[in-house]
């Protein structure tokens, strides 16, 4: 299923500042070379605005890192998925590592702000992944599937869900699977999407991310059952993120 147009996400997590447009700016201008791929930066929230405002017309789509289960209330400090689609986003990332780590988010606190997002009209991008304690104990597939199968609404399509897998490994740390490895997840994570969702399990978007770079998309990209990557350090930088881009 390489034939699913792949999407290059930017997760630029707690980092940027009103003077990051210059980047981002950047981006927009080579995104035009881009041709094979989607194109999406997830700005943290206090840019999400102005980034959004940026793109309109352009080939990149702005989405948000997190939002609350429910549209509004309250709630202090926290963002609902309708303020970041009244921004312009187009997609939130739920449930990342990070979240589930510092925040204590539950695979059942995830499917909620799925659900959220799509009450918003956003596409949710739900990460899941396995930690180096749980894949040397042999645990990655059932985890995996544990995490989906807990995390992901009923009546998930390829317009509203896209699946992340981001092995905790592997973030931030410029390891990554070997291409078998990756494969065979995505290949399990396929096999969980068309079981419960059947034609539109085949069509969602499974992305890989984890120390992607330009040095090794082409060949994580070119992996069965990747369709595209979801890119934390690396898309911080225009041309990096580009050249991911154009791996694909
Ligand atoms: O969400 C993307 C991320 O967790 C991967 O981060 O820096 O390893 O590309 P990085």
């Amino acid at each position: 299923t390489n034939t699913i147009r792949p999407l290059i996400a930017g997760n630029w997590k707690m980092n940027g500042l009103t003077s990051s447009m210059a980047e981002f700016e950047a981006m927009l201008a080579g995104a035009g070379s881009v041709a094979k791929a989607d194109l999406l930066v997830c700005p943290p929230a206090t840019l999400v605005g102005s980034f959004a405002a940026k793109a309109r017309g352009s080939k990149v789509a702005v989405g948000a890192q997190d939002c609350h289960p429910k549209a509004s209330g309250a709630h202090t400090g926290d963002l609902s998925a309708e303020m970041f689609k009244d921004l312009g986003a187009v997609a939130i990332i739920v449930g990342h590592s990070e979240r589930r780590a510092d925040h204590g988010e539950t695979d059942a606190l995830i499917r909620q702000k799925a659900e959220a997002a799509w009450r918003a009209g956003l596409t949710a991008i739900v990460c899941i992944g396995e930690t180096r304690e749980q894949r040397d104990a042999g645990k990655t597939l059932d985890l995996c599937g544990t995490q989906l199968k807990g995390s992901l609404p009923d009546g998930s399509t390829s317009a509203n869900l896209v699946v992340a897998y981001e092995p905790v490994w592997a973030i931030g740390t410029g390891l990554t699977p070997t291409a078998k490895d990756v494969e065979e997840v995505h290949a399990f994570i396929r096999g969980v999407l068309t079981d419960r969702f059947k034609g539109e399990g085949e069509k969602v978007r499974i992305l890989y991310g984890g120390s992607v770079k330009p040095s090794n998309a082409a060949e994580l990209m070119a992996v069965a059952n990747v369709n595209g990557a979801l890119v934390g350090g690396a898309s911080l930088n225009a041309s990096d993120f580009l050249a991911i881009a154009a791996g694909c």
